[in-house]
């Protein structure tokens, strides 16, 4: 205790006694949270609370809001250990840098599982991992290079991933037989090898639902995008190239009466052919493995082969998952099928497109416009010929970043990293690869 004093003293006598937050992932530290001078919430630790007071008190007591302090417990090497996050968070809110030191000599870390966590997520599920876990949080905006990220997670109980995690025999052997969960941040898992870690006992956990509304959303403003060329119209009109209103200008495609492909109407394909539907009044016509009867009754939705979807649809949008029977689905051969005034739009996963193929098309008339969220690789390449054709919007895989969504998502991956942990059934486990579409 003394040396935890000794160095809360230094910190604080060098923020002026400022230390609303003092929070650490060892066990003895955790939760040791002060709010204007009171300790809140947690279970806290006596002796932790007493250092802070203690150090506090003898230089003047804590009195205001801004700096955060995260005691490591060994040597600093540039990624932050997770219990400073929401600490972090204020410390960016109060505009001060956020300190972070070694702390040797402090007990071992605890009895608590520990856990890996690739990025920062909205602090609804994070705080819950972070008070319950010994975690680790990736706190740079750019994934961890494989080498690290295999080095984070061996012996680990849980992970919690993003789609840019591969998690494969490798990952596996790389963090041990100890490890029980892999919740992954998002509801495609074409990142994991699911088959392997079923037959290694580990639980899988995704989130599927809170995205479904976001994503749709996301493929009609997507839809309408490239079919009334508003990215182009407002490239022009930045680059004050408007000249006059024009009878012939900027002439795009209506949506109203027309008909919608839709590949693979699940969640996500059901909730855009609701709006298309009700929307605009269009067409559905599906392509899926399975028959949605539901749909079929409540959108007149008509499931159909995927050479006829290509052929009759004015706009066809994907919501399948990338596997490998859908992987490259969209090649040259498939966007020669489709209307010359046909619009495609992907918001699934980049690789069920060809972007060559799809570029081709494009220039050459064979389609009149593309609505990417997806591409293959992410980013995308600066130099692919899609970004310079005027009729191609691509985004940055923003399909779910509306705050309830990231939010729920969040509040997912907690509880199925925190209930693997508990080896209890996930809240959403993924789906066994033979019942998986
Ligand atoms: C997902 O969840 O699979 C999306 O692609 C990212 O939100």
């Amino acid at each position: 205790m003394r040396e935890v004093e000794a160095v809360l003293i230094r910190v604080l006598s060098s923020q002026g006694g400022r230390l609303p937050v003092v929070w650490s992932s060892t066990p003895l530290f955790r939760t040791p949270r002060r709010t204007q001078g009171r300790p809140t919430g947690g279970t806290r630790s006596r002796s932790a609370t007493s250092a802070v007071g203690s150090a506090a008190d003898r230089i003047g007591g804590p009195r205001c809001h801004a700096v955060p302090v995260h005691l490591y417990h060994s040597s600093i090497d540039g990624y932050h250990s997770s219990s400073h996050t929401t600490a972090y968070e204020a410390a960016f809110a109060g505009g001060h840098p956020s300190l972070s030191f070694p702390l040797d000599g402090l007990p071992p870390m605890s009895h608590l599982p520990r856990v890996f966590v690739a990025r920062r997520i909205p602090s609804v599920g994070l705080d819950r991992v972070v008070s319950q876990t010994d975690a680790w949080v990736w706190e740079a905006q750019m994934p961890p290079p494989r080498h690290e990220l295999l080095r984070r997670i061996a012996g680990c109980e849980g992970v919690l991933t993003l789609l840019t995690e591969q998690v494969d025999g490798e990952f596996f052997d790389a963090a041990g037989p100890q490890l029980k969960v892999v919740s992954n941040f998002a509801v495609g898992y074409n990142n994991i090898d699911v088959a392997e870690a079923m037959r290694r006992g580990i639980q899988v956990g995704h989130t599927p639902g809170v995205l479904t509304d976001a994503t749709a959303d996301m493929a009609v403003t997507l839809m309408l995008c490239a079919a009334r060329r508003i990215v182009e119209s407002v490239d022009e009109v930045r680059a004050g190239k408007w000249k006059t209103w024009e009878p012939l200008g900027y002439i795009g495609q209506d949506l109203v009466g027309k008909t919608v492909g839709i590949v693979g109407l699940g969640r996500i394909g059901t909730a855009v052919a609701r709006r298309c539907r009700f929307g605009w009044n269009m067409n559905v016509l599906y392509h899926d493995v399975r028959r949605n009867e539901t749909a079929e009754a409540e959108l007149d939705a008509r499931r159909v082969d995927f050479d006829e979807l290509l052929s009759r649809s004015d706009f066809i949008t994907v919501h399948t998952d990338l596997n490998e029977s859908t992987r490259g689905l969209f090649d040259r051969r498939a966007f020669a099928r489709m209307k010359p005034t046909a619009v495609f739009v992907n918001t699934a996963r980049g690789p069920i497109h060809v972007e060559g193929d799809l570029a081709d098309a494009l220039q050459d008339g064979t389609l009149f416009a593309a609505g990417l969220d997806v591409t293959d690789p992410e980013p995308i390449d600066p130099s692919s010929p899609l970004l310079r054709l005027a009729n191609c919007v691509v985004c940055p895989h923003i399909a779910s970043a509306t705050v309830a969504s990231r939010n729920g998502m969040a509040e997912i991956a907690a509880d199925n990293l925190l209930l693997g942990l508990r080896g209890e059934p996930l809240r959403c486990p993924v789906p066994p690869p033979e019942t998986d579409s």
